[in-house]
Protein backbone atom coordinates (compact mmCIF):
# COMPACT_ATOMS: atom_id res chain seq x y z
CA UNK A 1 0.00 0.00 0.00
CA UNK A 2 2.86 2.13 0.86
CA UNK A 3 4.64 1.99 -2.66
CA UNK A 4 1.27 2.48 -4.24
CA UNK A 5 0.58 5.57 -2.25
CA UNK A 6 4.41 6.21 -3.33
CA UNK A 7 3.86 5.72 -7.05
CA UNK A 8 0.42 7.65 -7.27
CA UNK A 9 2.39 10.82 -5.36
CA UNK A 10 5.31 10.84 -7.87
CA UNK A 11 3.06 9.72 -10.81
CA UNK A 12 0.89 13.26 -9.72
CA UNK A 13 4.19 15.03 -9.24
CA UNK A 14 5.53 14.75 -12.51
CA UNK A 15 2.03 15.49 -13.93
CA UNK A 16 1.99 18.46 -12.06
CA UNK A 17 5.65 19.86 -13.10
CA UNK A 18 5.46 18.71 -16.60
CA UNK A 19 2.16 20.59 -16.85
CA UNK A 20 3.17 23.61 -14.95
CA UNK A 21 6.51 23.67 -17.27
CA UNK A 22 4.32 23.68 -20.11
CA UNK A 23 2.83 26.73 -19.18
CA UNK A 24 5.26 28.59 -17.90
CA UNK A 25 7.15 27.75 -22.12
CA UNK A 26 3.21 28.50 -23.32
CA UNK A 27 3.27 32.14 -21.23
CA UNK A 28 6.65 33.12 -22.17
CA UNK A 29 5.88 32.47 -26.21
CA UNK A 30 2.52 34.25 -25.24
CA UNK A 31 2.68 37.07 -23.58
CA UNK A 32 0.01 39.46 -22.37
CA UNK A 33 -1.59 42.03 -24.28
CA UNK A 34 0.45 45.44 -23.51
CA UNK A 35 -0.91 48.38 -22.49
CA UNK A 36 -0.59 51.31 -24.82
CA UNK A 37 2.16 54.40 -23.31
CA UNK A 38 -0.02 57.41 -21.65
CA UNK A 39 1.16 60.80 -23.92
CA UNK A 40 0.46 62.80 -20.41
CA UNK A 41 3.96 60.74 -19.19
CA UNK A 42 7.36 61.84 -19.19
CA UNK A 43 9.40 60.52 -22.37
CA UNK A 44 12.40 58.33 -21.45
CA UNK A 45 14.67 57.59 -23.70
CA UNK A 46 17.56 54.45 -23.17
CA UNK A 47 20.15 54.85 -25.38
CA UNK A 48 21.87 51.31 -25.73
CA UNK A 49 20.98 47.94 -24.89
CA UNK A 50 23.81 46.47 -23.24
CA UNK A 51 24.37 45.35 -19.69
CA UNK A 52 23.06 48.58 -18.14
CA UNK A 53 20.15 49.49 -20.01
CA UNK A 54 18.55 45.95 -20.11
CA UNK A 55 19.10 45.54 -16.69
CA UNK A 56 17.35 48.86 -16.20
CA UNK A 57 14.83 47.93 -18.73
CA UNK A 58 13.98 44.53 -16.78
CA UNK A 59 13.53 46.01 -13.57
CA UNK A 60 11.24 49.71 -14.70
CA UNK A 61 7.28 49.71 -14.47
CA UNK A 62 6.86 51.19 -18.43
CA UNK A 63 3.76 52.25 -17.31
CA UNK A 64 5.11 55.05 -15.65
CA UNK A 65 6.69 56.58 -18.94
CA UNK A 66 6.92 56.38 -22.94
CA UNK A 67 9.78 54.48 -23.05
CA UNK A 68 11.41 54.92 -26.46
CA UNK A 69 15.00 52.21 -26.97
CA UNK A 70 17.67 53.47 -29.13
CA UNK A 71 20.56 50.93 -30.47
CA UNK A 72 21.89 49.41 -33.20
CA UNK A 73 21.93 46.34 -31.61
CA UNK A 74 18.74 44.87 -31.76
CA UNK A 75 19.40 41.96 -29.09
CA UNK A 76 21.53 42.10 -25.24
CA UNK A 77 24.97 39.96 -26.00
CA UNK A 78 26.37 38.14 -22.52
CA UNK A 79 29.78 39.22 -23.01
CA UNK A 80 31.18 36.51 -20.65
CA UNK A 81 30.62 33.79 -22.94
CA UNK A 82 31.82 36.03 -26.14
CA UNK A 83 35.31 34.63 -26.15
CA UNK A 84 34.21 31.07 -26.10
CA UNK A 85 32.43 32.21 -29.48
CA UNK A 86 36.04 32.64 -31.08
CA UNK A 87 36.68 28.94 -31.50
CA UNK A 88 33.13 27.57 -31.62
CA UNK A 89 32.94 26.40 -27.95
CA UNK A 90 29.74 28.23 -27.60
CA UNK A 91 27.53 29.20 -30.93
CA UNK A 92 27.35 32.97 -30.51
CA UNK A 93 23.23 33.48 -31.02
CA UNK A 94 23.25 31.16 -27.80
CA UNK A 95 24.66 34.45 -25.60
CA UNK A 96 22.56 36.58 -27.68
CA UNK A 97 19.11 37.50 -26.47
CA UNK A 98 16.23 39.89 -28.67
CA UNK A 99 15.65 43.12 -27.22
CA UNK A 100 12.37 42.85 -28.87
CA UNK A 101 11.62 39.66 -26.61
CA UNK A 102 12.73 41.37 -23.57
CA UNK A 103 10.73 44.47 -24.11
CA UNK A 104 7.20 42.20 -25.25
CA UNK A 105 7.09 41.30 -21.81
CA UNK A 106 6.98 44.52 -19.97
CA UNK A 107 3.61 45.56 -18.90
CA UNK A 108 3.44 48.99 -20.88
CA UNK A 109 4.42 48.72 -24.66
CA UNK A 110 7.94 50.14 -25.01
CA UNK A 111 9.22 51.94 -28.59
CA UNK A 112 12.02 50.42 -30.28
CA UNK A 113 14.58 51.90 -32.67
CA UNK A 114 17.30 50.18 -34.42
CA UNK A 115 19.36 52.85 -35.08
CA UNK A 116 23.23 54.95 -33.58
CA UNK A 117 22.37 57.93 -32.09
CA UNK A 118 24.69 60.06 -33.42
CA UNK A 119 24.11 63.21 -31.31
CA UNK A 120 22.51 64.77 -27.98
CA UNK A 121 21.56 67.65 -28.01
CA UNK A 122 21.48 68.57 -24.34
CA UNK A 123 19.83 72.22 -24.20
CA UNK A 124 16.96 71.03 -27.14
CA UNK A 125 16.55 67.92 -24.95
CA UNK A 126 16.46 66.07 -28.83
CA UNK A 127 18.50 62.91 -29.37
CA UNK A 128 19.45 62.34 -33.20
CA UNK A 129 19.40 58.66 -34.43
CA UNK A 130 20.38 57.24 -37.42
CA UNK A 131 19.96 53.83 -38.99
CA UNK A 132 22.93 52.41 -39.69
CA UNK A 133 22.25 48.54 -41.00
CA UNK A 134 21.94 47.47 -44.46
CA UNK A 135 18.51 47.87 -45.43
CA UNK A 136 17.13 51.92 -45.80
CA UNK A 137 13.97 53.25 -45.83
CA UNK A 138 13.15 56.63 -47.16
CA UNK A 139 13.39 57.70 -43.57
CA UNK A 140 17.44 56.90 -42.49
CA UNK A 141 17.56 59.70 -39.55
CA UNK A 142 15.05 61.57 -37.23
CA UNK A 143 15.20 63.12 -33.98
CA UNK A 144 13.59 62.19 -30.66
CA UNK A 145 12.84 64.63 -28.21
CA UNK A 146 13.32 63.92 -24.22
CA UNK A 147 12.28 64.90 -20.73
CA UNK A 148 14.42 61.89 -18.99
CA UNK A 149 17.57 60.27 -20.88
CA UNK A 150 19.53 56.92 -19.69
CA UNK A 151 22.97 57.02 -21.85
CA UNK A 152 24.07 53.36 -21.75
CA UNK A 153 26.08 53.37 -24.77
CA UNK A 154 28.97 51.56 -23.54
CA UNK A 155 32.70 52.26 -24.69
CA UNK A 156 34.49 51.16 -28.11
CA UNK A 157 37.87 49.61 -28.06
CA UNK A 158 41.37 51.63 -27.06
CA UNK A 159 43.94 51.81 -29.90
CA UNK A 160 45.57 54.60 -27.88
CA UNK A 161 46.17 55.86 -31.69
CA UNK A 162 48.79 53.23 -32.94
CA UNK A 163 49.20 53.00 -36.07
CA UNK A 164 47.41 50.17 -38.38
CA UNK A 165 45.84 48.74 -35.15
CA UNK A 166 42.13 49.25 -36.72
CA UNK A 167 43.32 48.08 -40.32
CA UNK A 168 45.32 45.25 -39.63
CA UNK A 169 44.15 43.41 -36.01
CA UNK A 170 40.66 41.79 -34.80
CA UNK A 171 38.82 43.44 -31.63
CA UNK A 172 37.11 41.22 -29.38
CA UNK A 173 33.63 43.36 -28.23
CA UNK A 174 31.05 42.11 -30.61
CA UNK A 175 29.87 39.16 -32.14
CA UNK A 176 30.77 40.28 -35.30
CA UNK A 177 34.33 40.13 -33.42
CA UNK A 178 33.83 36.47 -32.36
CA UNK A 179 32.90 35.64 -36.07
CA UNK A 180 35.82 37.32 -37.58
CA UNK A 181 38.44 35.74 -35.53
CA UNK A 182 36.76 32.19 -35.89
CA UNK A 183 37.06 32.58 -39.38
CA UNK A 184 40.32 34.56 -39.13
CA UNK A 185 41.83 31.01 -37.35
CA UNK A 186 40.68 28.71 -39.95
CA UNK A 187 41.86 30.69 -42.20
CA UNK A 188 45.52 30.69 -41.20
CA UNK A 189 45.16 27.36 -40.86
CA UNK A 190 44.48 26.49 -44.25
CA UNK A 191 46.76 29.56 -45.58
CA UNK A 192 49.44 27.76 -43.51
CA UNK A 193 48.99 24.19 -44.93
CA UNK A 194 48.56 25.38 -48.78
CA UNK A 195 51.01 23.92 -51.25
CA UNK A 196 55.15 25.02 -51.33
CA UNK A 197 54.52 27.57 -48.56
CA UNK A 198 57.71 28.41 -47.07
CA UNK A 199 58.18 27.68 -43.42
CA UNK A 200 58.98 30.95 -42.59
CA UNK A 201 55.70 31.84 -43.83
CA UNK A 202 54.10 28.71 -41.77
CA UNK A 203 55.54 30.06 -38.80
CA UNK A 204 53.94 34.01 -39.32
CA UNK A 205 50.48 32.56 -40.59
CA UNK A 206 50.30 30.31 -37.25
CA UNK A 207 51.85 32.74 -34.78
CA UNK A 208 48.69 33.81 -32.78
CA UNK A 209 49.23 37.18 -30.95
CA UNK A 210 47.41 38.77 -28.08
CA UNK A 211 47.61 42.41 -27.22
CA UNK A 212 46.64 42.63 -23.56
CA UNK A 213 47.08 41.14 -20.85
CA UNK A 214 43.40 42.15 -19.14
CA UNK A 215 41.00 39.19 -18.59
CA UNK A 216 39.59 40.19 -22.62
CA UNK A 217 42.97 39.07 -23.66
CA UNK A 218 43.60 35.99 -20.72
CA UNK A 219 40.32 34.73 -21.63
CA UNK A 220 40.91 34.52 -25.48
CA UNK A 221 44.45 33.31 -25.25
CA UNK A 222 43.02 30.23 -22.89
CA UNK A 223 40.36 29.70 -25.55
CA UNK A 224 42.39 29.40 -28.54
CA UNK A 225 44.86 27.29 -26.90
CA UNK A 226 41.98 24.53 -26.01
CA UNK A 227 41.05 24.87 -29.43
CA UNK A 228 44.39 23.84 -30.70
CA UNK A 229 45.36 21.32 -28.02
CA UNK A 230 41.59 19.53 -28.44
CA UNK A 231 40.44 19.84 -32.07
CA UNK A 232 43.05 21.41 -34.23
CA UNK A 233 45.38 19.18 -33.44
CA UNK A 234 43.35 16.33 -34.20
CA UNK A 235 42.31 17.25 -37.74
CA UNK A 236 45.33 19.47 -38.70
CA UNK A 237 48.14 17.82 -37.63
CA UNK A 238 50.86 18.82 -39.44
CA UNK A 239 50.56 22.40 -38.02
CA UNK A 240 51.71 20.52 -33.87
CA UNK A 241 55.15 22.31 -34.34
CA UNK A 242 54.24 25.54 -35.90
CA UNK A 243 50.73 26.84 -33.88
CA UNK A 244 51.75 29.45 -31.04
CA UNK A 245 50.24 31.69 -29.15
CA UNK A 246 51.39 34.73 -27.74
CA UNK A 247 50.21 37.13 -25.20
CA UNK A 248 51.50 40.65 -25.44
CA UNK A 249 51.21 42.64 -21.80
CA UNK A 250 52.94 46.59 -21.43
CA UNK A 251 52.87 45.67 -17.19
CA UNK A 252 55.25 43.48 -15.22
CA UNK A 253 52.39 41.55 -15.12
CA UNK A 254 48.69 39.96 -16.90
CA UNK A 255 45.54 39.78 -14.87
CA UNK A 256 46.58 43.35 -12.85
CA UNK A 257 42.72 43.38 -11.13
CA UNK A 258 43.33 40.13 -9.43
CA UNK A 259 45.37 39.45 -5.81
CA UNK A 260 49.21 38.70 -6.65
CA UNK A 261 48.73 34.76 -5.94
CA UNK A 262 45.88 34.22 -8.71
CA UNK A 263 48.24 36.40 -11.43
CA UNK A 264 51.59 34.04 -11.04
CA UNK A 265 48.89 30.81 -10.79
CA UNK A 266 47.72 32.40 -14.31
CA UNK A 267 51.13 33.06 -15.54
CA UNK A 268 52.96 29.08 -14.50
CA UNK A 269 49.42 27.87 -16.02
CA UNK A 270 50.08 29.46 -19.39
CA UNK A 271 53.31 28.39 -19.31
CA UNK A 272 52.31 24.67 -19.05
CA UNK A 273 49.93 24.87 -21.42
CA UNK A 274 52.74 26.87 -23.91
CA UNK A 275 50.96 30.17 -24.00
CA UNK A 276 54.08 32.54 -24.24
CA UNK A 277 53.77 35.49 -22.00
CA UNK A 278 55.65 38.75 -23.02
CA UNK A 279 55.20 41.12 -20.18
CA UNK A 280 57.09 44.59 -20.06
CA UNK A 281 56.83 44.57 -23.89
CA UNK A 282 54.72 47.81 -25.59
CA UNK A 283 53.08 47.50 -28.80
CA UNK A 284 54.15 50.80 -30.70
CA UNK A 285 53.00 49.86 -34.79
CA UNK A 286 51.23 47.17 -36.15
CA UNK A 287 51.91 46.13 -40.09
CA UNK A 288 49.82 43.53 -41.65
CA UNK A 289 52.50 40.90 -41.00
CA UNK A 290 54.30 41.68 -38.07
CA UNK A 291 53.91 43.58 -34.52
CA UNK A 292 56.59 46.05 -33.42
CA UNK A 293 56.74 46.22 -29.81
CA UNK A 294 59.20 48.53 -27.25
CA UNK A 295 60.55 45.59 -24.83
CA UNK A 296 61.89 46.53 -21.71
CA UNK A 297 64.85 44.17 -21.04
CA UNK A 298 66.04 43.09 -16.81
CA UNK A 299 69.21 45.32 -17.64
CA UNK A 300 66.97 48.59 -17.78
CA UNK A 301 67.71 48.92 -21.64
CA UNK A 302 64.91 49.21 -24.46
CA UNK A 303 64.86 47.42 -27.96
CA UNK A 304 62.30 47.91 -30.38
CA UNK A 305 61.16 43.90 -31.73
CA UNK A 306 59.76 43.27 -34.91
CA UNK A 307 56.92 39.61 -33.83
CA UNK A 308 55.27 38.19 -37.15
CA UNK A 309 51.71 37.19 -37.22
CA UNK A 310 49.17 35.19 -38.82
CA UNK A 311 46.02 36.59 -36.18
CA UNK A 312 46.53 39.61 -34.40
CA UNK A 313 43.55 39.96 -31.33
CA UNK A 314 43.64 43.52 -30.07
CA UNK A 315 42.19 44.03 -26.21
CA UNK A 316 43.91 46.84 -24.70
CA UNK A 317 40.80 47.95 -22.63
CA UNK A 318 37.76 51.02 -23.38
CA UNK A 319 37.88 54.46 -25.39
CA UNK A 320 34.99 57.28 -25.16
CA UNK A 321 32.61 56.83 -27.88
CA UNK A 322 32.08 60.18 -30.07
CA UNK A 323 28.38 60.62 -29.03
CA UNK A 324 29.41 60.59 -25.19
CA UNK A 325 32.50 62.96 -25.97
CA UNK A 326 30.33 65.34 -28.07
CA UNK A 327 27.77 65.13 -24.67
CA UNK A 328 30.96 66.29 -22.40
CA UNK A 329 31.54 69.20 -24.42
CA UNK A 330 28.18 70.94 -23.98
CA UNK A 331 28.34 70.65 -20.19
CA UNK A 332 31.04 72.71 -18.88
CA UNK A 333 30.63 70.37 -15.41
CA UNK A 334 32.61 67.89 -17.87
CA UNK A 335 35.57 69.65 -18.76
CA UNK A 336 37.54 68.07 -16.77
CA UNK A 337 36.08 64.57 -17.43
CA UNK A 338 38.71 62.13 -19.45
CA UNK A 339 37.48 58.27 -19.26
CA UNK A 340 33.36 59.00 -19.66
CA UNK A 341 30.36 61.12 -18.03
CA UNK A 342 31.12 62.15 -14.67
CA UNK A 343 28.24 61.01 -12.97
CA UNK A 344 27.08 61.66 -8.76
CA UNK A 345 25.73 59.15 -6.24
CA UNK A 346 22.45 58.81 -8.12
CA UNK A 347 23.70 58.56 -11.63
CA UNK A 348 22.74 61.76 -12.76
CA UNK A 349 25.51 62.97 -15.09
CA UNK A 350 27.45 66.24 -13.32
CA UNK A 351 26.16 69.08 -14.86
CA UNK A 352 23.17 68.18 -16.30
CA UNK A 353 19.19 67.71 -15.52
CA UNK A 354 17.35 64.37 -16.12
CA UNK A 355 20.64 62.91 -18.21
CA UNK A 356 21.75 60.09 -16.24
CA UNK A 357 24.43 57.29 -17.31
CA UNK A 358 25.45 53.76 -16.63
CA UNK A 359 28.04 51.10 -17.23
CA UNK A 360 31.45 51.72 -19.26
CA UNK A 361 30.06 55.17 -20.65
CA UNK A 362 30.10 56.75 -17.11
CA UNK A 363 32.57 57.28 -14.26
CA UNK A 364 31.53 56.48 -11.19
CA UNK A 365 34.80 54.84 -9.25
CA UNK A 366 34.05 51.83 -10.49
CA UNK A 367 36.04 49.27 -12.48
CA UNK A 368 34.39 49.26 -15.82
CA UNK A 369 32.58 45.51 -15.78
CA UNK A 370 29.21 44.26 -16.48
CA UNK A 371 28.90 43.37 -12.70
CA UNK A 372 28.61 47.37 -12.48
CA UNK A 373 26.99 48.21 -15.41
CA UNK A 374 23.89 46.12 -14.27
CA UNK A 375 23.54 47.01 -10.96
CA UNK A 376 23.46 50.85 -11.72
CA UNK A 377 20.88 49.94 -14.18
CA UNK A 378 18.71 47.85 -11.62
CA UNK A 379 19.30 50.89 -9.45
CA UNK A 380 18.29 53.37 -11.93
CA UNK A 381 15.37 51.47 -12.13
CA UNK A 382 14.13 51.24 -8.86
CA UNK A 383 14.86 55.40 -9.05
CA UNK A 384 12.54 56.05 -11.77
CA UNK A 385 9.32 53.26 -10.04
CA UNK A 386 10.03 55.68 -6.88
CA UNK A 387 10.13 59.07 -8.63
CA UNK A 388 7.20 58.29 -10.47
CA UNK A 389 5.44 56.81 -7.17
CA UNK A 390 6.23 60.29 -5.66
CA UNK A 391 4.58 62.02 -8.51
CA UNK A 392 1.50 60.45 -8.40
CA UNK A 393 1.53 60.73 -4.07
CA UNK A 394 2.37 64.44 -4.65
CA UNK A 395 -0.91 65.04 -7.00
CA UNK A 396 -2.84 63.15 -4.52
CA UNK A 397 -1.41 65.39 -2.05
CA UNK A 398 -2.32 68.70 -4.03
CA UNK A 399 -5.75 67.45 -4.81
CA UNK A 400 -6.40 65.99 -1.51
CA UNK A 401 -5.36 70.22 -0.07
CA UNK A 402 -7.46 71.46 -2.77
CA UNK A 403 -10.39 69.89 -1.13
CA UNK A 404 -9.70 70.29 2.13
CA UNK A 405 -10.01 73.69 2.04
CA UNK A 406 -13.59 73.87 1.01
CA UNK A 407 -14.97 71.21 2.75
CA UNK A 408 -16.60 70.98 5.58
CA UNK A 409 -15.54 70.21 9.25
CA UNK A 410 -16.37 66.75 9.14
CA UNK A 411 -14.93 65.94 5.78
CA UNK A 412 -11.99 68.25 6.71
CA UNK A 413 -11.12 65.59 9.33
CA UNK A 414 -11.55 63.23 6.77
CA UNK A 415 -8.68 64.71 4.49
CA UNK A 416 -6.30 65.50 7.02
CA UNK A 417 -6.50 61.92 8.43
CA UNK A 418 -5.77 60.70 4.33
CA UNK A 419 -3.20 63.22 3.86
CA UNK A 420 -1.16 62.58 6.68
CA UNK A 421 -1.27 58.97 5.65
CA UNK A 422 -0.09 59.90 2.18
CA UNK A 423 2.61 62.18 3.54
CA UNK A 424 3.85 59.25 5.36
CA UNK A 425 3.73 57.20 2.51
CA UNK A 426 5.75 59.79 0.59
CA UNK A 427 8.25 59.86 3.43
CA UNK A 428 8.70 56.04 2.56
CA UNK A 429 8.94 55.89 -0.87
CA UNK A 430 11.31 58.99 -1.17
CA UNK A 431 13.66 56.86 1.44
CA UNK A 432 15.83 55.83 -1.60
CA UNK A 433 19.40 55.86 -0.84
CA UNK A 434 22.46 56.75 -3.40
CA UNK A 435 23.91 53.70 -5.29
CA UNK A 436 25.97 51.31 -3.72
CA UNK A 437 28.07 48.96 -5.83
CA UNK A 438 28.00 45.18 -4.04
CA UNK A 439 31.60 43.78 -5.71
CA UNK A 440 30.75 39.99 -6.06
CA UNK A 441 34.18 38.89 -7.00
CA UNK A 442 35.99 38.57 -10.68
CA UNK A 443 36.51 35.24 -12.37
CA UNK A 444 37.87 34.15 -15.00
CA UNK A 445 38.35 31.55 -17.66
CA UNK A 446 42.58 30.72 -18.25
CA UNK A 447 42.25 27.87 -20.27
CA UNK A 448 42.86 23.82 -19.78
CA UNK A 449 39.99 23.46 -17.95
CA UNK A 450 41.25 26.14 -15.31
CA UNK A 451 39.74 29.37 -14.24
CA UNK A 452 41.00 31.70 -11.25
CA UNK A 453 38.10 33.58 -9.19
CA UNK A 454 38.85 36.31 -6.69
CA UNK A 455 35.42 36.38 -4.92
CA UNK A 456 33.82 37.88 -1.92
CA UNK A 457 32.49 35.90 0.91
CA UNK A 458 30.69 38.09 3.55
CA UNK A 459 33.41 40.67 4.46
CA UNK A 460 37.01 38.87 3.00
CA UNK A 461 37.82 37.37 0.24
CA UNK A 462 38.51 34.16 -1.43
CA UNK A 463 40.89 33.67 -3.92
CA UNK A 464 41.17 30.26 -6.11
CA UNK A 465 42.27 28.83 -8.68
CA UNK A 466 42.54 25.93 -11.16
CA UNK A 467 39.64 22.97 -11.96
CA UNK A 468 36.70 23.46 -9.26
CA UNK A 469 36.72 27.03 -9.85
CA UNK A 470 36.12 26.31 -13.59
CA UNK A 471 33.48 24.59 -12.14
CA UNK A 472 32.10 27.07 -10.17
CA UNK A 473 32.90 29.67 -13.49
CA UNK A 474 30.86 27.55 -15.35
CA UNK A 475 27.95 26.90 -13.10
CA UNK A 476 28.10 30.95 -12.45
CA UNK A 477 27.82 31.94 -16.14
CA UNK A 478 24.93 29.51 -16.49
CA UNK A 479 22.84 30.98 -13.98
CA UNK A 480 23.75 34.40 -15.14
CA UNK A 481 22.86 34.12 -18.62
CA UNK A 482 20.04 35.73 -19.78
CA UNK A 483 17.46 34.13 -20.02
CA UNK A 484 16.53 29.73 -19.91
CA UNK A 485 16.13 29.78 -23.35
CA UNK A 486 20.03 31.30 -23.28
CA UNK A 487 20.64 28.63 -20.47
CA UNK A 488 19.70 25.89 -22.67
CA UNK A 489 21.28 26.51 -25.97
CA UNK A 490 24.74 27.37 -23.75
CA UNK A 491 24.79 23.97 -22.49
CA UNK A 492 24.16 22.17 -25.25
CA UNK A 493 26.87 23.96 -27.12
CA UNK A 494 29.42 22.95 -24.09
CA UNK A 495 28.00 19.06 -24.05
CA UNK A 496 28.44 19.29 -28.43
CA UNK A 497 31.91 20.58 -28.18
CA UNK A 498 32.62 17.85 -25.46
CA UNK A 499 31.50 14.65 -27.46
CA UNK A 500 31.95 16.20 -31.07
CA UNK A 501 34.42 18.70 -31.07
CA UNK A 502 34.27 21.99 -32.82
CA UNK A 503 33.34 22.83 -35.81
CA UNK A 504 36.94 23.76 -38.03
CA UNK A 505 35.04 24.75 -41.42
CA UNK A 506 35.41 27.83 -42.10
CA UNK A 507 31.88 29.61 -42.82
P1 LIG B 1 27.57 47.43 -23.42
O1 LIG B 1 27.14 46.17 -22.78
O2 LIG B 1 28.80 47.42 -24.26
O3 LIG B 1 26.35 47.99 -24.27
C1 LIG B 1 26.42 49.18 -24.99
C2 LIG B 1 25.18 49.26 -25.84
O4 LIG B 1 25.10 50.53 -26.46
C3 LIG B 1 25.15 48.24 -26.96
O5 LIG B 1 23.86 47.75 -27.10
C4 LIG B 1 25.54 49.06 -28.18
O6 LIG B 1 25.04 48.53 -29.37
C5 LIG B 1 24.87 50.38 -27.84
N1 LIG B 1 25.42 51.54 -28.52
C6 LIG B 1 26.68 51.78 -28.92
N2 LIG B 1 26.78 52.97 -29.51
C7 LIG B 1 25.54 53.52 -29.48
C8 LIG B 1 24.99 54.74 -29.94
N3 LIG B 1 25.74 55.64 -30.55
N4 LIG B 1 23.67 54.95 -29.76
C9 LIG B 1 22.90 54.05 -29.14
N5 LIG B 1 23.36 52.88 -28.69
C10 LIG B 1 24.67 52.62 -28.84
N6 LIG B 1 32.44 42.13 -17.27
C11 LIG B 1 32.23 41.37 -16.18
O7 LIG B 1 31.81 41.90 -15.15
N7 LIG B 1 32.48 40.03 -16.19
C12 LIG B 1 32.93 39.39 -17.29
O8 LIG B 1 33.15 38.19 -17.28
C13 LIG B 1 33.13 40.16 -18.47
N8 LIG B 1 33.58 39.57 -19.60
C14 LIG B 1 33.78 40.32 -20.71
C15 LIG B 1 34.23 39.70 -21.88
C16 LIG B 1 34.45 40.43 -23.01
C17 LIG B 1 34.95 39.76 -24.27
C18 LIG B 1 34.20 41.83 -23.02
C19 LIG B 1 34.42 42.65 -24.26
C20 LIG B 1 33.76 42.46 -21.88
C21 LIG B 1 33.54 41.71 -20.72
N9 LIG B 1 33.10 42.31 -19.55
C22 LIG B 1 32.88 41.56 -18.42
C23 LIG B 1 32.86 43.77 -19.49
C24 LIG B 1 31.38 44.05 -19.76
O9 LIG B 1 30.95 43.42 -20.95
C25 LIG B 1 31.13 45.55 -19.91
O10 LIG B 1 31.61 46.20 -18.76
C26 LIG B 1 29.64 45.79 -20.07
O11 LIG B 1 29.22 45.30 -21.31
C27 LIG B 1 29.32 47.28 -19.97
O12 LIG B 1 27.94 47.43 -20.11
P2 LIG B 1 27.33 48.71 -20.85
O13 LIG B 1 25.86 48.59 -20.74
O14 LIG B 1 27.97 49.93 -20.35
O15 LIG B 1 27.81 48.58 -22.35
P1 LIG C 1 41.91 45.96 -19.61
O1 LIG C 1 41.88 47.43 -19.60
O2 LIG C 1 41.49 45.22 -18.41
O3 LIG C 1 43.37 45.47 -19.99
C1 LIG C 1 44.07 45.97 -21.11
C2 LIG C 1 45.53 45.63 -20.98
O4 LIG C 1 46.19 46.02 -22.18
C3 LIG C 1 46.22 46.40 -19.85
O5 LIG C 1 46.79 45.47 -18.95
C4 LIG C 1 47.24 47.28 -20.55
O6 LIG C 1 48.43 47.40 -19.82
C5 LIG C 1 47.48 46.52 -21.85
N1 LIG C 1 47.94 47.40 -22.95
C6 LIG C 1 47.46 48.60 -23.29
N2 LIG C 1 48.12 49.09 -24.36
C7 LIG C 1 49.06 48.18 -24.70
C8 LIG C 1 50.04 48.11 -25.71
N3 LIG C 1 50.19 49.08 -26.61
N4 LIG C 1 50.83 47.03 -25.77
C9 LIG C 1 50.68 46.02 -24.88
N5 LIG C 1 49.75 46.02 -23.90
C10 LIG C 1 48.94 47.08 -23.80
O7 LIG C 1 41.03 45.55 -20.91
P2 LIG C 1 40.07 44.32 -21.17
O8 LIG C 1 40.68 43.02 -20.84
O9 LIG C 1 39.57 44.52 -22.55
O10 LIG C 1 38.87 44.56 -20.15
C11 LIG C 1 38.04 45.71 -20.25
C12 LIG C 1 37.12 45.74 -19.03
O11 LIG C 1 36.22 44.64 -19.08
C13 LIG C 1 37.88 45.64 -17.72
O12 LIG C 1 37.28 46.45 -16.76
C14 LIG C 1 37.69 44.20 -17.32
O13 LIG C 1 37.69 44.02 -15.91
C15 LIG C 1 36.34 43.85 -17.92
N6 LIG C 1 36.35 42.42 -18.27
C16 LIG C 1 36.16 41.54 -17.26
C17 LIG C 1 36.22 40.20 -17.51
C18 LIG C 1 36.06 39.24 -16.38
O14 LIG C 1 35.75 39.66 -15.28
N7 LIG C 1 36.24 37.97 -16.62
C19 LIG C 1 36.49 39.66 -18.86
C20 LIG C 1 36.73 40.70 -19.84
C21 LIG C 1 36.65 42.02 -19.54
Amino acid sequence: RFFRNLWRVTYLSVLFSVGYTGYLIWDLRNPAEQVDPDPTKKTLVVLGTGWGSVSLLKNLDTENYNVVVVSPRNFFLFTPLLPSCTTGTIEHRSIMEPIRNILRHKKASVKFYEAECTKIDYEKRVVYAKDDSDVKGDTMSTEIPFDMLVVGVGAENATFGIPGVREHACFLKEVGDAQKIRKQIMDCVETATFKDQSPEEVKRLLHMVVVGGGPTGVEFAGELQDFFQEDLLKWVPQIKDDFHVTLVEALPNVLPMFSKQLIEYTESSFKEEHIDIRTKTMVKNVTDKYIEAEVNKPDGTKEIEKIPYGLLVWATGNALRSVVKDLMSQIPAQAKARRGLEVNEYLVVNGAENIWAVGDCAVANYAPTAQVAAQEGAFLARLFNTMAKTDAIEAELQELSAKQATANPDDRKVILAEISERQKQLRRVKQIGPFSYSHQGSLAYIGAEKAVADVSWFSGNIASGGTMTYLFWKSAYLSMCFSTRNRVLVLFDWVKAKFFGRDVSRE
